[in-house]
This record gives structure tokens, sequence and C-alpha cells, in this order.
């Protein structure tokens, strides 16, 4: 589902290995919808101490435009929020217009005060 989803990056964090680290490290935070078996959406959350973060919220294109975006989004924010932090980022590729625009219909604000600097560790970090 992500890897056939345009606006998404892949990386090693998404094989099988780094994914299972990853909601071993946030219980309870990221949500997935089945729908007669087969996965249709998803959303990873977590939680450092200080802010939460959203990642890959998908909804697979024939199911968009029927809540369930908002309900996934809902249900994370809701536990995120439950974890005491005070926030919530989110990171949009800037090829991504129209997510942009998902996450300003849902009451978020684009942060035209912050620039986001990385550095890379893993030089084979892209899958
Ligand atoms: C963004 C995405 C998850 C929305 O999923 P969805 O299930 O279609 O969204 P919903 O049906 O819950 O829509 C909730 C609201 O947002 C609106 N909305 C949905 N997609 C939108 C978009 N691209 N632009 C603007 N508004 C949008 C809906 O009209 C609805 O408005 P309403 O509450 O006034 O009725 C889905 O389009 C998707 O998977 N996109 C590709 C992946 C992606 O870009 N993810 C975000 C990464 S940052």
């Amino acid at each position: 589902m992500w890897v056939g989803t345009a606006g998404l990056t892949i990386r090693k964090a998404d094989s099988l290995e780094g994914f299972s680290a990853f909601l071993k490290r946030n219980p309870g935070l990221s949500w997935l919808v089945e729908v007669k078996g087969k996965v249709v959406g998803g959303i990873l959350g977590s939680q450092d101490g200080r802010f939460g973060y959203i990642h890959h919220l998908v909804v697979l294109p024939e199911f968009h435009q029927r809540g369930i975006g908002k309900q996934l989004l809902k249900l994370c924010l809701d536990r995120i929020k439950s974890t005491g932090v005070e926030k919530c980022h989110i990171f949009i590729n800037r090829d991504n217009p129209q997510g942009l625009e998902f996450w300003k219909k849902q009451g978020w604000t684009e942060r035209a005060d912050l620039s986001m600097a990385s550095i890379t560790f893993d030089a084979q970090s892209a899958l």
C-alpha cells in the first residue's frame, strides 16, 4: 500500500524489521483499516516524550472520500494526546500539495516559520 502511493518516501525504516521496531517503540499509536481481509488504509503514530509525530497516513484511492482518513487521524491523535505530549507534527513532501490540503482541512497549520534540516547516518536508508 505504501509503495504504490505517490507522495510517500519509502525508506529502510519501512522494511519489515524497521516497521516492527517502530511499532514496538510506539505501542498502540498506529492503526490500519481492513475491508474483507484487505488492508485499505493505515496510519503510523509515534511520540518522543516532547512531541507526537504522524507518518504514512494512506487510504487506497478506491476508498477515498468516505471519512476513513479522518477517522484514522482521530484515533491516532487521541492516543498520541493521551501520552501527554503537547503538540503533534507531520512532515509532508513538497511534491504532495494534495496531502497538505488534507491536513489544512483537518485544522493543521502549515509552518512557514520553520525549515527542516536532516543528516543521514546510513547511506542505505532509502529503500
Ligand atoms: C490524504 C488521504 C489520507 C485522505 O484520505 P480520505 O479517506 O480520502 O479522507 P476523508 O474521506 O477522511 O476526508 C476527510 C476530509 O478531508 C477532505 N479531503 C480528503 N482528501 C483531501 C485532499 N486531498 N485535499 C483536500 N481535502 C481533502 C475530505 O473532503 C473530507 O472533508 P469533510 O470532512 O469536509 O467532508 C488520502 O487522500 C491519501 O491516502 N492520499 C495519498 C497519501 C497522502 O498524501 N497521505 C498524506 C501524506 S502527508
